[in-house]
């Protein structure tokens, strides 16, 4: 089905369309570089509508926020009651053609499935499709469905698509049940059905409101803790009314206690349970009553550095808990970690490969930030590998591998005292259990490797006592557990300076065969490109030859990350327009390079703004198939490189 467009509806309340919308976006990004978000109608109660600010914010950030959508609902209400339907529909086709003219793709999220709906003599997003010309996606709620019943549904769907005369792209079902999920799954309905239906299981995180959504829905106040601690779930309310002694059995993971803002004794009993290993892990404190926490016991909590936000609201216990549990559950722009498990649990379970063949789009030549960024999601998912993070007593590495987790994209190691890395967890909220943690310490491997590296470094005077002393060092050991083939790759550099983390390499896995310099890149993300900056990180001071060799693999990874090679040699000199030692450096290194590599386009020596700019290239060199265009900047010593990449 040949089609530059899509429109995303649920077929009844609480489906989770956003979450199919998130996955197709995120799908789409990675192979179109114009990629348009469209909600024809949306409910104009808040400020701005949630949906347009995620899916824009990530996938179409160059749009405005008012074309990403036609109309607000009281507009539309207005339009009806005058009996100018006609004009609804007339204008939203105008705004949608004028998207589609400028994007390479359009894809449109229907109405919200609210009372608003019933103003509509017919299903109003099936009749937009319709009207727009576009292919349909339906996605049915699967809670509380088997098997056979999800049959049903999936041809009641089909035949109520059909019967309003709208093209049908596909199907989703969504918030099945694991058991539901797994059996239909064998059925393999994304390949024999025709149009194909995509499954997905109900992720208990994305149906649980987060703190976030419980401060904004109260407008609580926070007396304690930091904004990013709000994005913890919560899965349960408790209502905290008896003794210590007898709350202290009901505590579980994911609690919101609620509680009248006058009992110090659960406040104090609440916090107390998070530095317990033996209590689960709460997710915050609601305070009721509006009674706030006395000076004393303020310095008490903040001495305590209590990891959970403690909120506060003036209603009663009963009044806050009835509007707490009214509060609609959202995937918000701001919640990374629910964007992750959404994504993760799309990737997952829906046959991309699928969905891309039926979507039959003419795939973009060129790479732009979001796309880069997008496949490298889907390639490292393709080629699954394990890797280290030695720094995690960094909470942002811990955040990061969060993330990574969620997403399902590599299998992750990270190294230090277990019990130490759990309690940090608990505190910030995070899920790793599906990580490795090892204790270089206590490791089985750490003779092997302590002997490996006296071996490997005995030469150069390293003794066993020295060797034994490094390999406690987490950046030694985690090189060593690459080098080994117990982890494919190690990321690191948060807490460690690069001296530090590459010279562990450096001594141990050294270069490949044929290469004699260790060097670096930076992809770095501009506006509308990804360019490749090199080296701006290891070598201070390269000679001609080396300058070649960094010229050669900075290119080769630039072709690895999808990017095609145009290669400037930067100088202060264009051609010869400039004199110098440093000059000469980089001419002979850009003569060494062409011989080795004349498959290469490579350009040198060239200032960086012949390099860069289409204009200034046409002045200084015309003739070049590298000025203006050029994707590959090498520089000429790490002064230049490293600030330059700081600067842009
Ligand atoms: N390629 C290949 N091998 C190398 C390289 C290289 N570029 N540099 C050093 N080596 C080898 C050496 O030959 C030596 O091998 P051997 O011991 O087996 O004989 C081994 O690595 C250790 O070399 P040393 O010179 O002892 O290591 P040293 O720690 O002094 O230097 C380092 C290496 C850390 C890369 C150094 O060149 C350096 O500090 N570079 C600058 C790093 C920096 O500060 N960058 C800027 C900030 S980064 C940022 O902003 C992201």
């Amino acid at each position: 089905m040949k089609t530059n467009s899509l429109y995303i509806a649920s077929m009844e309340p609480d489906a989770g369309k956003l979450l199919v919308t998130m996955g197709m976006m995120e799908v789409l990004s990675r192979h179109i570089e114009r990629l348009g978000f469209f909600r024809p109608v949306i409910d104009g109660k808040q400020e701005t509508d949630n949906d347009i600010n995620l899916i824009r914010g990530k996938y179409c950030p160059d749009m405005r926020y008012n074309d990403c959508y036609g109309f607000k609902a009281d507009e539309v209400k207005t339009l009806v009651s005058e009996g100018r339907i006609k004009n609804f529909y007339k204008e939203l086709v105008s705004k949608l053609s004028s998207l589609q003219q400028k994007f390479d793709f359009v894809l449109c999220e229907g109405l919200n499935n609210s009372g608003f709906l019933s103003s509509f003599d017919n299903d109003i997003n099936l009749e937009l499709a319709k009207h727009l010309g576009f292919p349909f996606v339906g996605v049915i709620s699967g809670v509380g469905l088997d098997a056979r019943d999800i049959h049903e549904e999936i041809k009641i769907t089909k035949d109520t698509i059909k019967d309003a005369g709208c093209a049908h792209f596909a199907t989703f079902v969504n918030r099945l049940s694991r058991g539901a999920h797994n059996s239909l799954e064998l059925d393999d309905l994304h390949l024999t059905m025709t149009p194909p239906v995509f499954l997905l299981h109900e992720e208990e995180e994305l149906g649980k409101p987060t703190l976030a959504d419980m401060q904004k829905g109260l407008n609580s106040a926070i007396i304690l803790g930091s904004k990013k601690d709000l994005y913890r779930p919560v899965k349960q309310f408790k209502i905290a009314t008896m003794t210590v002694e007898h709350f202290l059995d009901y505590v579980q993971d994911g609690d919101l206690i609620i509680v009248g803002g006058d009992r110090a004794d659960i406040l104090l009993a609440s916090v107390s349970t998070l530095s317990s290993p033996n209590y689960p892990n709460i997710s915050g404190i609601l305070l009721t009553g509006g009674f706030t926490p006395k000076k004393n016991m303020l310095r008490l909590l903040e001495g305590m550095e209590v990891p959970v936000p403690i909120l506060s609201v003036p209603q009663g216990t009963y009044v806050a808990t009835k509007r707490a549990e009214a509060i609609p559950v959202e995937i918000t722009p701001d919640n990374k970690r629910k964007i992750a498990r959404g994504l993760g649990l799309f990737e997952t379970h829906i046959d991309i490969a699928t969905l891309i063949k039926r979507l039959d789009i003419s795939v973009s030549t060129s790479i732009t930030p979001i796309m880069f960024e997008h496949s490298l999601f889907a390639r490292a998912k393709t080629q699954r590998m394990n890797i280290i993070l030695p720094e995690a007593s960094d909470e942002r590495i811990l955040r990061a591998a969060d993330i990574l987790l969620s997403r399902n994209v590599v299998e992750l190691t990270l190294l230090g005292n277990p019990t130490e890395i759990y309690l940090s967890c608990a505190a910030l909220g995070l899920n790793l259990k599906r990580a490795t943690i090892i204790d270089p310490s206590s490791s089985e491997h750490l003779e092997d490797y302590t002997t490996t590296l006296f071996e490997l470094r005995k030469h150069k005077g390293l003794t066993l006592e020295a060797a034994a002393d490094a390999m406690l060092d987490v950046s030694y050991f985690a090189t060593m557990m690459v080098h080994k083939g117990h982890a494919d790759g190690m990321v690191s550099g948060a807490i460690h300076t690069t001296g530090d983390t590459i010279r562990p390499a450096l001594q141990i896995i050294k270069t490949s065969p044929g290469i004699s310099v260790v060097s670096s890149v930076f992809l770095m993300c501009m506006d509308t490109k990804v360019l490749v900056y090199g080296d701006c990180a290891v070598n201070p001071d390269p000679n001609a030859e080396q300058l070649a060799e960094i010229c050669i693999s900075s290119s080769d990874t630039a072709k690895m990350f999808g990017i095609e090679p145009r290669i400037a040699m930067l100088s202060y000199s264009t051609g010869g327009s400039g004199k110098g030692k440093d000059v000469d450096k980089v001419r002979a290194a850009t003569k060494i390079a062409q011989e080795k590599r004349p498959d290469l386009l490579i350009e040198g020596p060239i200032q960086y703004d012949a390099a860069i700019s289409p204009d200034v290239a046409k002045t200084k060199l015309p003739d070049s198939s590298v000025a203006g265009k050029a994707t590959v900047f090498i520089f000429p010593d790490l002064n230049t490189g490293n600030n330059t990449y700081k600067a842009v």
